[in-house]
């Protein structure tokens, strides 16, 4: 069974291999969502768009599945100023399926003071 290391929280779980990321995390006691945003309703409850569910995969990236459609557009579009910085390994935990060991950081800050944030929107300079 695949095993989800939570940094912050210090915990591990072992889940079903093809398991959903943020349901299992929510079965263990784990919130991804910060702040009033773990209320129902103030959440779209796991399809993709509103990225509260946002993690960091500080390992075992490729035991996750790919990223789809829905979550490359929510991560590079509406969502693209959360992830300056981050976009290698920021994922939408809703949408994430887990084959294998992986270890997360969840509620990840935004990256206002790092040194790519103000690149990001011009490449180039
Ligand atoms: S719960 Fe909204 S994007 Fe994951």
């Amino acid at each position: 069974m695949p095993k989800i290391t939570f940094v912050t929280e210090k915990k591990e779980i072992e889940v079903p291999a093809g398991s959903n990321l943020r349901d299992e995390s929510r079965k263990a006691g784990v919130e991804l969502h910060p702040w009033i945003f773990k209320y129902p309703g103030l959440n779209c409850m796991g399809n993709g768009i509103c990225a509260t569910c946002r993690v960091l995969v500080k390992q075992g990236m490729d035991n996750l599945s790919k990223k789809g459609i829905v979550e490359k557009l929510s991560l590079n579009t509406i969502h693209a100023f959360e992830s300056i910085g981050h976009e290698d390994e920021m994922r939408l935990a809703c949408q994430c399926t887990v084959n294998g060991d992986c270890t997360i950081e969840t509620k990840p800050p935004m990256n206002i003071s790092g040194e790519t944030f103000w690149q990001k929107p011009y490449p180039n300079r």
